[in-house]
């Protein structure tokens, strides 16, 4: 870099920001700070354009008018970082920029403070830069600067401050939880951290305050929330990073009601703090009836459902006796050739479906059943029908959801391979969903055993209890997700508040009454000193910010995330570590860094 000569800050104070002024401050004084983001030398008159977070502002620099304010602005390159001073000043008809908001008004500059040079950036700092994302990852700090990237993160302060205002408005006391802390069950692996003081031994980071926050209820304090991270390592997706965020929040004395009525309005709340406008109610459906009319339990309600239509043909065939049949119904996708009729064959033979691509061949075959699955779909001309059953073995615990599971997936295949002719994923459409009534138990077939749900801490329904023992597949847990356009959002339920009832729900889950003293000894001590009914949920900052910014990766509104092998790229994390650190950590390597 040239030798540039750098000015202090002293004593100087800004009196607007980029983004304030307008034709009526015309003729004012204005002192203003931020980066050089573009400057054009037309010879005799330079022009910057001056950014800071708030916006831009066109600086001038006439030789005839300041001839040393002038010589200064040559020596300046893209993110210098500058104060300017100088006349606000109307802009000639001919030259009012309509895209900024400042656009009317530019600031005669009389003097300059040139407070730091800058190299010139890995990328340009514009709105759609075609840039690798590692490049972007290891310049975070420039990538951050990005418009983009401001109004992302900008949306999550307000989001976040949004969740604060409703909460606190609702009674819910933010208290902090430990981060160095035991394991807490909700199905991923544990970050370790060593002791040093007591070598051997090691505190897990938590996977969620789960046991802690009902630990705060069994100590009266009625509704807790905070807005925490927690720490998986589980592997990674768009929508998961190893450390995340939670708005996590429990009460006691709910019913599951009341949940709903603590976070609907918090929902709409968020949603007009990042400028959407929703519908003011959020659909429920049960488990069941998502399985059975969209093959998931995070349906995308952008999407039609499809149908179960197994009984209009009976004996045909067409699936194996007691597994559904099913009508997939996506409009206005138009013909389709043969290779991509087989392209989506294909996909449901890979998931255990046989498809049933050919309406006409099937209104031949079955003119009567056909007649009644249009009367039940009602598709239009240009709408995709297709029958699909289960091509496969009959196997696992659970045949028929494996089947509706396949369907469902096959559904969200076809709605997103031809987005672009029907057009219904269009990320500002926000289609909201609770989903109730989970099982209690998933049946895990590598370990074969059934495992929690959603986690060992879960109310089974009241009617449900003496299933516990005699049929776990069938019983109905007090829980709920929140979906949004097809994401789990969040997730929560009613907690078990008995020491007798979650003795019977580990042993439901195949823990020891020893494994389970030994993992949550104290939680089962602290049900015995009046622990209230409770209950809460728990939504992903993350995924919120995610969907209401327009993004498909929560990396585009979490400031320093990680790849999705989780490095951190820009300071080179997780690293080795020298031997003498370990040594007095009590660990020895089995493998060599
Ligand atoms: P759960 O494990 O379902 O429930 O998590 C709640 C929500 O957290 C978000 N989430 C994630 N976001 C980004 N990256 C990840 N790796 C990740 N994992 C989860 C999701 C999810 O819906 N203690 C319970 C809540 C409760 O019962 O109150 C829990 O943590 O949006």
């Amino acid at each position: 870099m040239a030798e540039v000569k750098l000015d202090f800050l002293g004593d100087l104070r800004r009196t607007h920001s980029c983004g304030t002024l307008r034709a009526s401050d015309a003729g004012q004084t204005a002192l203003l700070m931020g980066w050089v983001h573009r400057r054009r030398d037309l010879g005799g008159v330079i022009f910057i354009h001056l950014r800071d977070r708030d916006g831009v502002t066109q600086l001038v620099f006439n030789e005839s008018e300041n001839r040393e304010a002038h010589q200064r602005a040559q020596e300046l390159s893209s993110e210098f970082v500058i104060a300017a001073q100088g006349t606000v000043r109307l802009r000639s008809a001919d030259t009012v920029n309509p895209a900024i908001a400042t656009g009317e008004v530019e600031i005669a500059v009389d003097k300059i403070w040139i407070l730091n040079e800058s190299r010139t950036p890995p990328f340009p700092l514009e709105e759609n830069v075609d840039v690798k994302e590692d490049v972007r990852l290891k310049y975070r700090y420039v990538d951050l600067r990005r418009p983009h990237m401001q109004r992302n993160i900008i949306m999550r302060a307000k989001i976040a401050f949004a969740v604060r205002q409703a909460l606190y408005e609702q009674g819910f006391l933010e208290i902090e939880t430990p981060f160095m802390t035991r394991s807490t069950p909700e199905g991923a692996r544990d970050y370790l951290v060593p002791s040093r003081v007591q070598p051997g031994n090691f505190y897990a980071l938590p996977q969620s305050p789960q046991i802690f926050k009902q630990l705060l209820m069994v100590s009266g304090y009625e509704r807790y929330f905070q807005i925490v991270r927690c720490f998986r390592d589980e592997d990674l997706r768009a929508d998961r990073q190893p450390e995340f965020t939670q708005i996590d929040l429990e009460m006691s004395f709910p019913q599951e009601e009341q949940i709903f009525e603590v976070i609907e309005p918090l929902i709409f709340r968020v949603c007009e703090a990042a400028g959407h406008a929703i519908e003011k109610t959020i659909p429920r459906i049960t488990f069941e009836e998502a399985m059975r009319s969209y093959g998931s339990d995070k349906p995308d309600l952008r999407i039609p459902p499809f149908h179960c239509v197994e009984d209009l043909f009976p004996g045909a065939g067409l699936t194996p006796e007691g597994l559904p049949l099913v009508a997939i119904h996506v409009p206005k996708v138009g013909h389709l050739s043969r290779k991509e009729r087989d392209e989506l064959k294909a996909f449901g033979q890979e998931r255990g479906l046989r498809v049933y691509d050919d309406p006409k061949r099937l209104d031949r075959d079955f003119p009567e059943a056909m007649a009644q699955v249009r009367e039940r779909v009602k598709p239009a001309e240009d709408d995709l029908l297709m029958l699909a059953g289960w091509g496969g073995a009959v196997e696992g615990a659970l045949p028929e959801r494996t089947a509706l599971l396949a369907c469902g997936q096959l559904r969200l295949q076809i709605a997103q391979k031809y987005n672009d002719r029907h057009k219904l994923l269009d990320p500002a459409v926000l289609k909201f969903l609770w989903v109730v009534d989970f099982p209690m138990f998933e049946w895990n077939s590598e370990d074969d055993r059934w495992v929690a749900a959603h986690h060992p801490f879960t109310s089974v329904h009241d009617g449900d209890l003496d299933k516990l023992e005699t049929d776990p597949a069938h019983c109905r847990a007090k829980s709920y997700d929140l979906v949004l356009n097809g994401v789990e959002l969040g997730s929560g339920s009613i907690r078990i508040h008995r020491r007798d009832v979650q003795t019977k729900v580990f042993a439901a889950l195949g823990f020891s009454e020893e494994e389970a003293k030994r993992r949550f000894g104290f939680l089962l001590e602290a049900l015995e000193y009046g622990a209230p009914p409770h209950g809460g949920i728990a939504l992903g900052l993350d995924r919120l910010v995610m969907l209401l910014a327009g993004e498909s990766s929560i990396r585009e509104v979490i400031p320093f995330p990680k790849t999705a092998k989780g490095t951190d790229l820009m300071c080179e994390a997780p690293s080795p570590v020298p031997e003498r650190q370990l040594r007095e950590l009590g660990i020895r390597l089995a493998v060599k860094q």
